[in-house]
């Protein structure tokens, strides 16, 4: 049997680029070698692409390093320039090194490991479509509307799931507008309130606000990230997640797995939690929620998934609210961390599915996406 190639797309102009080499090592590490070759192509943090060598990947390493050595590459836009795959950058000497493999390498599917910017917000994926290979993951509409926690909440509200209330303010209506805001915040949503980007992830720029001199700053922080700034009510929450598989059988329900909690031993789950203190969470897999709970939390994950357009993987974040019971949507993640360590892939290995199955499932699924589009009718002009 012919091998597939793989090409495993990391790192990224992001705030999450570290994390992104943990999670491609761990990548690299579990795809099946026995029908995978594997083509790393490593974008550093100037948002430069190297690859895409022989197997270099001979190691088994915690972190993936870019390979800064290789020649830089891209993927045009235009597929004929290439047999579905790579061409080599002209060096600063003006010639086109060679690449592995000719002036193009080929491959047959991407599996894009980035987190955050340029990597889960449709950018990357909307490159890939126009260079027409396969890729695992969301497309273009709900990586980007899973991104933007203002745009996905609504579309999720819209459909009739549990959302915290919020406010949207846009930066253009914030400097006449903040005393407005202020009342409104008060009004609508009380104190304290969390203030975020809506375009952000890992915490970055998110603030817990208790009293309404620090509402201004905190608003104006997450600014300095995004142009667009949620304020929602803040809840005494448990955190709970959920993996999200698109079913192999096209059109069916999408799969999900038990669920997982995270318990952040800080005042909530900020950056520092995240990835500086390493006592900064609790992840518990299985959740200590009741069987009625886990349906729900389920029904709740499947249905957002679908809302939001979501193809391949998803993790679902809700709320569980301590003092109500009730469960809220938070967020989707659609390229969530996939270190050894990490909530998805645990919560899959949990529910019985290990992770190297899991990769082969993805990567069959970009396949056969791919297969479906290329049957589409593209030029109208042909009878
Ligand atoms: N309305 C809220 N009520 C209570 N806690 C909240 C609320 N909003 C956010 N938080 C806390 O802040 C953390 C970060 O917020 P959120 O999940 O919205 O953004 P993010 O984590 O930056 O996004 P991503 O998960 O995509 O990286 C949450 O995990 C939670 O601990
Ligand atoms: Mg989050």
């Amino acid at each position: 049997m012919k091998k597939i190639r793989v090409a495993v797309l990391y790192g990224g102009r992001s705030g999450e680029h570290e994390v992104a080499l943990r999670s491609a090592a761990s990548v690299i590490n579990n795809l099946d070698r026995s029908r995978y070759e594997i083509v790393p192509i490593g974008i550093d943090k100037n948002g430069k692409w190297h690859g895409a060598g022989p197997e270099l990947l001979q190691a088994k390493t915690v972190s993936l390093p870019i390979y800064r050595n290789l020649p830089e590459v891209t993927l045009p836009p235009n597929p004929s320039a290439s047999e579905s795959g790579l061409v080599a950058m002209p060096s600063s000497a003006g010639n086109a090194p060679a690449v592995a493999g000719g002036n193009s390498t080929p491959f047959d599917v991407v599996f894009p490991v980035m987190h955050g910017t340029n990597g889960e917000d449709g950018t990357i994926q909307g490159l890939l479509e126009l260079g027409e290979v396969a890729y695992v993951g969301c497309g273009v509409l709900a990586s980007a509307v899973g991104m933007d926690k203002d745009v996905a909440k609504r579309l999720i509200a819209a459909a009739g799931l549990p959302v915290v209330p919020s406010l949207t303010i846009r930066l253009g209506e914030w400097t006449s507008g903040k005393a407005n805001f202020l009342a409104r915040m008060e009004k609508e949503l009380g104190l304290p309130c969390f203030v975020k980007p809506a375009n952000s992830g890992s915490s970055v720029g998110v603030h817990k606000v208790k009293t309404r001199e620090d509402f201004a700053a905190a608003v104006e922080d997450a600014f300095r990230f995004d142009l667009k700034v949620l304020v929602e009510k803040a809840i005494s929450a448990r955190e709970i997640e959920l993996s999200v598989l698109e079913n192999g059988e096209y059109g069916k329900p999408p799969l999900v797995s038990i669920a997982g909690e995270v318990n952040a031993t800080h005042e909530f789950y900020s950056y520092e939690a995240k990835y500086l203190d390493e006592n900064g969470a609790e992840l518990l897999i299985p959740a200590k929620i009741t069987p009625e709970q886990l349906k729900e939390a389920q029904a709740i994950a499947r249905k957002a998934f679908e809302t939001l357009e979501c193809e391949g993987l998803a993790r679902c974040d809700l709320f569980l609210d301590k003092v109500s019971g009730k469960f809220y949507f938070n967020e989707v993640n659609t390229l969530p961390g996939f270190t050894s360590i990490s909530m998805y892939p645990k919560m899959w290995e949990a529910s019985g599915l290990p992770y190297s199955e899991l990769l082969t499932k993805l990567i069959d699924l970009a396949l056969a996406r791919q297969a479906r589009k290329q049957a589409l009718v593209r030029d109208f002009t042909k009878g």
